[in-house]
């Protein structure tokens, strides 16, 4: 199994037309960990040749692909899922070396893929179409009838990112897939390896030969030319809001689905349960060094409590575990590599030379930055307004719930946020007046359990993922109007 989409030097293949695909240009990408910069693999970086040959080989396949009964699409879903699950400690124990997810975070990720793939299949076959008789609307008859029922876009590109290479790739292939369409999956760079063998799975699961393909190759280099490409019929790409902004801007008219970044604040009022409040938000901020799109990624605390928070938010970020993420209990890791960790301490050094108050944490050694807090946090700070996908979390001081409320829409961001309050009227009042995804009530903002509806507004992305709605999205409707005689 293993051999198959790779050999002896650690040289990986792509997934084309059930084949795994020496490369053609013998150019190669090396993949280090960002533990120890080991070599973890090479993977091809493919050419616009080797590109249309894959599209090509999607395109065909989908043709076979949509007449496939839903029936039959899920049992192979469910079959990927128990692979999966049974491969778990295996392919997690890749995705800690590759991208220094610690080793409990990267086995339940693909756990969790497991069970995100079984409810996809489970969603599509209660998914009907319906019949719309004619008559409801004036000057229509009953003898008029809407059948309508759901069909696959076609050929689907699925892009994901380097901090969840198995389950936001998986989360548009299932969906996809069991709609009908094709998909090309273009895995993160740093992730490309753990993506491989997520493709290797649902081959071995009975995918039929093309109805999923891979293309590695740094997005910067052949991104463009593959979310061009006329035979892509659908665009679900997770990402940073930059690439997002990229690709939307020359891809008009394209359809896409679109997980950008965030920023997403952690609103703490005067009657929070402040020791719940601190363990959700550390937890929340800190997981894989902050490098989640739903990290708590700032605070904004009513001021009579602040003092409390900060102390009881320090006693816990002292004990968070650092090193290496193979070593169980793990929580701060290496960074994925120095430009992320140069970016996190360009944003500590300007705040700390506006003013920030340091309150723990300040090591920085290659790519690992130690979790850090600040207090004092103001406005001309770029921490209060950039995401800095790495562990470091600023408290600003607010006076009331309607500053919170204005400063956290300030944010060019809009996926989640979180309350804590004990008052149930306050928490939806500030809820109703979010531009944001999601409100979590007295928890962390998060992005399970994965069949809610996870999208983000403004810079944070368009449209919406969840199960049901990723079905939909890289669904469409048909109609087919009956004109009886009677
Ligand atoms: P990224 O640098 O934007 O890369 C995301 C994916 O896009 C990678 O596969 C990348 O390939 C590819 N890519 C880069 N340039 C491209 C182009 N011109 N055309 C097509 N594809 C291109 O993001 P990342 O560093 O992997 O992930 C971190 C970011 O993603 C953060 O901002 C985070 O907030 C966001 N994110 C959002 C969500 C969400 O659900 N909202 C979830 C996870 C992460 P390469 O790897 O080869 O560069
Ligand atoms: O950043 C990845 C996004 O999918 C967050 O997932 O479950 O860590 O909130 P989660």
């Amino acid at each position: 199994m293993f051999n198959e989409l790779c050999c002896e030097d650690k040289t990986y293949r792509n997934l084309v037309g059930g084949k795994w695909m020496d490369s053609k240009t013998n150019k190669f990408i090396e993949i280090h960990s960002p533990i120890d910069g080991s070599l973890v693999g090479k993977v091809p970086s493919m050419s616009r040749e080797e590109v249309d040959e894959v599209i090509k080989n999607s395109k065909e396949a989908q043709k076979t692909w949509r007449d496939v009964p839903v029936n039959k699409r899920a049992e192979i879903l469910y079959k990927a899922a128990d692979i999966l699950d049974e491969r778990a400690e295996e392919i997690g124990a890749v995705m800690a070396l590759e991208i220094a997810k610690d080793i409990k975070s990267a086995v339940s990720e693909v756990t969790r893929t497991a069970d995100y793939i079984r409810f996809t299949a489970d969603a599509a076959k209660a998914m009907e179409g319906e019949a719309i008789p004619g008559d409801s609307f004036p000057g229509f008859k009953r003898s008029k009838i809407s059948y309508v029922n759901r069909v696959p876009l076609g050929v689907v590109l699925a892009i994901s990112p380097f901090n969840y290479p198995v389950n936001l790739s998986a989360s548009k292939v299932a969906p996809a897939v069991v709609g009908g369409n094709s998909v090309l999956l273009k895995p993160p760079t740093q992730g490309s390896i753990s993506a491989l063998f997520l493709a290797q799975v649902f081959k071995a699961a009975g995918l039929p030969d093309g109805v999923l393909n891979t293309v590695t190759g740094k997005g910067s280099e052949i991104g463009d030319y593959i979310v061009k490409h006329t035979d892509i019929d659908f665009i679900n790409f997770t990402g940073s809001t930059s690439v997002g902004y990229h690709i939307s801007e020359i891809t008009a008219m394209k359809p896409q689905l679109l997980e950008l970044g965030g920023k997403d604040a952690a609103i703490v009022l005067e009657d929070a349960d402040l020791e719940h409040a601190a363990d959700n938000i550390v937890s929340g901020a800190f997981s894989y060094s902050g490098q989640r799109c739903t990290a708590v990624k700032r605070i904004l605390v009513v001021d009579s409590v602040a003092d409390k928070l900060v102390e009881l938010l320090k006693d816990r970020i002292v004990k968070l575990k650092s090193g290496d993420p193979r070593e169980e209990g793990t929580v701060i890791v290496p960074l994925i590599d120095n430009k992320a960790a140069d970016f996190v301490m360009e944003l500590v050094e300007d705040a700390l030379s506006k003013g920030a108050k340091r309150v723990i944490g300040e090591k920085r050694k290659d790519n690992f930055v130690e979790a850090m807090l600040f207090d004092n946090v103001t406005l001309d700070m770029r921490i209060a307004w950039e995401e800095p996908f790495g562990p470091i979390l600023p408290v600003i001081r607010i006076k009331n719930i309607d500053e919170a409320i204005d400063i956290a829409n300030r944010s060019e961001y809009g996926l989640q946020s979180s309350v804590f309050t004990k008052d149930i009227d306050k928490a939806f009042y500030i809820a109703d007046k979010l531009e944001v995804g999601t409100v979590q009530v007295n928890n962390k903002t998060e992005r399970g359990p994965d069949h809610f509806p996870f999208l983000g507004v403004k810079s944070s992305g368009m449209g919406t993922q969840g199960i049901r709605y990723s079905i939909e999205a890289m669904t469409r409707p048909k109609a087919v109007v009956l004109n009886l005689n009677k």
